[in-house]
C-alpha cells in the first residue's frame, strides 16, 4: 500500500515536471482544498461583480454604451459558471457552494462592495477591477489544476474585452468637457486604492501564497502582480490626462518600478469582513434572486427526475 507521503512526493515531482493535475488524479487533500476555496470564491466575485455594473445598465448614456454594458455582464455571469463548473470537478456540490456564499462563510472579492456612484464608475471598473482581474487571471492560465487554468483561458479573452471598453469610457470623458474629465478624476480617485487591494494582503501576511506558489497553484505571489499592474497603469492613466491619487508614486530607476504609497490594510480587513459600503445590499440581491430563483431549480429538478424515471421504466 503505498504510503500518503510517497504519493505526495510523486505528487509534487508530478507539478514541479509542469504537469497539470486533473480531477481524476490523486492530489493531497490540502491541494483540493485550497482550490476549493480559490476557485469557489473567484465564481462567486465573478457574480457579484455583476451588481456594481448592473446598477447602470438602464441608465448607460447611449444605445452602445448600454449594448456593452449589457454583454460585459452576461460575460460575468458566464465566468461565474466556468468557474462553479471547474470547482464542481473537485467533488464538491454547486448547492453547497452557493450556499458558503449565500451564509457568509465564503468570501468575494472587495471591490464589489463599492457602490457605483457615476457613469465614470463603470470605466473605472472595466479599466482597473477588470485591469487588476486580467493581472491575475492570465497568471492562472497557467495554473496546475487543468479545469481551471483551462477556465481561465476562456475568461481572459473576453477580460481584455471588459478593460478596453472601460479604459475606452475614461478616455473619452477625459477629453470631454471639465465636467466630464473632473467625473473620471472622481472615479479614479475611489477605485484606485481598492483595485490595488484586490491583489490580496503583501505576500509576508498571505495565508495561501508559499503553499499555492509551492503547487503552482499561484505563478507569481500577491505584491509581485499588484506591481505589474501599477506599472502598467500608472502609465495609462498619464496617457489620458487623469492623475492616480497616490502621492508617493514615484518612478524607481533601479528598481525599474513605481514605488508607491502603503495601501489602507485596515480599510481591507473592514470591508472583507463585511463592513464595506455595500456588502449587506450585495449579499441582499444574491440572497433575493437565489430565493426568486428557486422555483426555477425545483421545476428543472422535477423534469430531470421524470426522465430518469421514464428512462428506468424503459
Ligand atoms: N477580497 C476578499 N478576500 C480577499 C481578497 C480580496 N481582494 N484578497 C485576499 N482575500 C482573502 C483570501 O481569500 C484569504 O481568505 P480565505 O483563507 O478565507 O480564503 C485571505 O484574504 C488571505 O489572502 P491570501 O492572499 O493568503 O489568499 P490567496 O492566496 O487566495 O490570494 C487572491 C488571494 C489573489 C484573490 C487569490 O485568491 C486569487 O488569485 N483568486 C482568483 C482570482 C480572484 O478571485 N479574483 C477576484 C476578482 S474576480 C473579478 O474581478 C472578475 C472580473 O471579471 C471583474
Amino acid at each position: 500500500m503505498t504510503e500518503v507521503k510517497d504519493l505526495e512526493a510523486l505528487f509534487q515531482a508530478r507539478i514541479d515536471a509542469e504537469q497539470k493535475i486533473e480531477p481524476r488524479d490523486w492530489m493531497p487533500e490540502k491541494y483540493r482544498k485550497n482550490l476549493v476555496r480559490q476557485v469557489s470564491q473567484h465564481a462567486h466575485s465573478e457574480v457579484v461583480g455583476m451588481l456594481p455594473e448592473g446598477n447602470w445598465i438602464t441608465r448607460a448614456p447611449n444605445l452602445r454604451r448600454k449594448a456593452i454594458l449589457l454583454a460585459k455582464v452576461q460575460d460575468e455571469a458566464g465566468h461565474g459558471l466556468y468557474l462553479y463548473s471547474a470547482c464542481e470537478t473537485l467533488g464538491v456540490t454547486r448547492e453547497s457552494t452557493i450556499d458558503d456564499l449565500l451564509s457568509g462563510r465564503a468570501k468575494y472579492s472587495s471591490i464589489f462592495n463599492y457602490p457605483t456612484l457615476t457613469w465614470a464608475d463603470i470605466g473605472a471598473i472595466g479599466w482597473l477591477v477588470d485591469g487588476a482581474a486580467i493581472m491575475n487571471q492570465v497568471m492562472l492560465t497557467r495554473t496546475s489544476y487543468g479545469p481551471y487554468a483551462r477556465a481561465m483561458v476562456r475568461i481572459c479573452k473576453e477580460e481584455s474585452f471588459h478593460q478596453r471598453q472601460g479604459y475606452e469610457i475614461m478616455a473619452v470623458l477625459s477629453k470631454g468637457k471639465p465636467e466630464q474629465k473632473a467625473m473620471a478624476q472622481d472615479a479614479l480617485n475611489r477605485w484606485w486604492w481598492p483595485s490595488l487591494m484586490m491583489f490580496g494582503p503583501h505576500d509576508s501576511e498571505s495565508a495561501h501564497t508559499a503553499e499555492s506558489m509551492k503547487w503552482k497553484i499561484k505563478r507569481e505571489s500577491n505584491d509581485e502582480l499588484r506591481q505589474k499592474f501599477i506599472d502598467r497603469t500608472v502609465q495609462q492613466a498619464e496617457v489620458i490626462g487623469l492623475t492616480v491619487p497616490d502621492p508617493d508614486l514615484k518612478w524607481n530607476e533601479e528598481r525599474g518600478h513605481y514605488d508607491h504609497g502603503e495601501i489602507d490594510w485596515k480599510e481591507f480587513w473592514n470591508v472583507v469582513e463585511g463592513n464595506g459600503p455595500c456588502n449587506h445590499e450585495r449579499m441582499k440581491a444574491r440572497i433575493t434572486a437565489h430565493e426568486n430563483g428557486r422555483w426555477v431549480r425545483e421545476a428543472a429538478a422535477a423534469h430531470a427526475s421524470k426522465k430518469t424515471k421514464k428512462k428506468q421504466a424503459a
